[in-house]
């Protein structure tokens, strides 16, 4: 064809007519046209489609163009690329071209309902008769540019992240610092100012604040990736288990629980930060349920990762707020009631773990959130064969022993309203009587010095003889003693300890042992 084109063209030998000529040109701009990954499209006057190429049908799927201009005005919405203004209609490409301009590579977003924006590059014209000069219609040449710019925005979200990250990690380095002078010299502050009711309140006031500052840079620290971590392979299934102990508690009756697990799979993280991150999305969801709803945990394997998927059938997240849930101290919680640290912290968790952290929702119909983290070889086929969770799981039962009642009847609230079973007992010989008669339960947690001739160690000794599994921690506020600071299902808690450092420590004594 092109031969005998070439041939008419340059008054060559050809035995084509002039009409045939014509045909076979219209027959390669068609072509050309069809090639193009652009979209072509030109409409008359009225709005209605008298060509589009193939991108353009392609791109409509079957489904008819709109034949007027009041029906495109209806099918689409257009926006400026930064989507913060709506078009009017009389802004549009088409009645711009109607109108007689030409347009040079605007770019513009579109937004159809239920479906996530487009962004096109567009070039307008109208289209006018030689012969009248008159505007017939109009002819757009429109590149669909979406998928590089959410490339650009993801790009530009984990920049954005990668700087919040090292701002928070820099800060939150000297900040512990600060901390620490402070929290040290507060205990000094503390002995030195006891029979001073006013001054104790002040320094105990001191060292509350501290240790809440303390707390917030941890989960800054987790967020920029800088914690200490010890990572090891984890038995996901019988992690879950031990961690829904914890999980049940803390999001209340009124939520069911449902678990899926693969059995056999290991991660390799850190036990202790594995279970904060489970907790914070839990607690996340329970808040966006408001206490009643679904909860399901989802334990898969992926290429190489494993993930620990939470899902629940709360409120959901809009896209803005999708998009920054992992900023620190992003909340949409009312003041006091959240502080934006819970998705940091998984977030810098996943990262620093070599995993990584996906966030699905839409607003109403709940949110799935997938930590995906690297995959441990199992380790022995004994352990594969652990035999699976038992579901569902009953609260913790903890033995608090304390000669001071109020401290005693404070942990026993604190432990009680997170959902443990409680018994209390003044002293050793005390606690002894209780376990002889038959008093069941998985941990104490018993005050180092007591009356009665029994330290907190020589009652967990004694227990130990008859029940070696079970989990001991034992409090004290001296710091001279020279203790070991954990051992096999043991491990000593130094007073004061701030609420968090609680529940740390019985995630530990669950976890590892130790
Ligand atoms: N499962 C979820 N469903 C709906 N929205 C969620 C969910 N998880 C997180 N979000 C949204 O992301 C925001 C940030 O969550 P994040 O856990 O970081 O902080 P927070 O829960 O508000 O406070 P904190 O965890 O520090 O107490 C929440 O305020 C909420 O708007
Ligand atoms: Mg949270």
């Amino acid at each position: 064809m092109l031969t005998s084109l070439k041939l008419a063209q340059t008054g060559g030998q050809c035995e084509l007519t002039r009409e045939q000529i014509a045909l076979r040109r219209a027959a390669l701009f068609e072509t050309i046209i069809d090639s193009m990954t652009e979209h072509v499209l030109v409409v008359d006057r009225t709005g209605a489609v008298i060509f589009g190429n193939k991108s353009q049908r392609k791109h409509l799927d079957g489904a008819p163009a709109p034949r007027t201009r009041e029906e495109w005005e209806e099918a689409y919405a257009i926006h400026t690329a930064d989507g913060s203004r709506k078009l009017e209609f009389s802004e549009w490409p088409l009645n711009r071209a109607l109108r007689g301009d030409f347009i040079e590579s605007i770019e513009l977003r579109a937004r159809f309902p239920g479906q996530s924006d487009n962004f096109f590059l567009l070039s307008s014209r109208p289209l006018i008769d030689e012969t009248t000069g008159q505007i017939e219609g109009a002819i757009f040449v429109s590149r669909d540019i979406t998928a590089m710019r959410r490339t650009e925005e993801e790009l530009r979200h984990s920049q954005k992240l990668e700087t919040i990250g090292q701002l928070t990690g820099g800060i939150a380095h000297d900040f512990n610092n600060v901390l620490a002078a402070v929290l040290n010299s507060s205990e000094v502050l503390a002995r030195a100012v006891v029979g001073d009711e006013k001054l104790e309140r002040a320094a105990a006031t001191i060292e509350k604040a501290a240790l809440r500052g303390a707390e917030l840079t941890r989960h800054l620290l987790a967020f920029a990736r800088h914690q200490t971590l010890s990572p090891k392979p984890i038995d996901l299934a019988s992690f879950l288990t031990d961690a829904l102990m914890l999980i049940r508690p803390a999001i209340g009756a009124m939520i069911e629980i449902d678990v899926e697990v693969q059995h056999g799979l290991h991660a390799f993280a850190d036990p202790v930060q594995l279970t904060t991150a489970l907790l914070n999305l839990c607690v996340n969801a329970r808040d966006a349920m408001s206490g009643v709803g679904e909860l399901t945990i989802r334990i898969c394997e992926t290429e190489g990762l494993v993930e620990i998927c939470v899902a629940d059938t709360g409120c959901g997240m809009s896209p803005e707020v999708r998009e920054r849930a992992v900023e620190p101290f992003f909340t949409t919680k009312e003041v006091g009631k959240g502080s934006g640290l819970g998705l940091s912290m998984v977030y810098g968790f996943a990262q620093q773990s070599g995993g990584n952290l996906r966030i699905e929702s839409k607003p109403g119909a709940g949110a799935r959130i997938t930590l995906a983290l690297p995959k441990a070889a199992a380790p022995a086929p004994v352990a594969i064969s652990a035999a699976p969770p038992t579901l569902p799981v009953s609260p913790m039962r903890v033995l608090i022993v304390d000669d001071d009642a109020m401290v005693r009847e404070a942990l026993k609230l604190h432990l009680s309203s997170a959902g443990f079973q409680t018994t209390t007992a003044a002293d050793g010989p005390e606690a002894i009587a209780l376990i002889e008669a038959g008093l069941e339960f998985d941990l104490l947690f018993t005050d180092m010095v007591m009356p009665r001739g029994m330290t907190g160690l020589a009652l967990a000794e004694k227990l130990r003889e008859r029940r070696p599994e079970i989990r001991v921690i034992v409090s004290t506020g001296y710091v001279e003693d020279d203790l070991p600071e954990a051992g096999p299902n043991w491990l000593l808690l130094r007073k004061p300890y701030s609420s968090n450092e609680l529940f740390g420590a019985i995630r530990r004594l669950i976890l590892t042992g130790s």
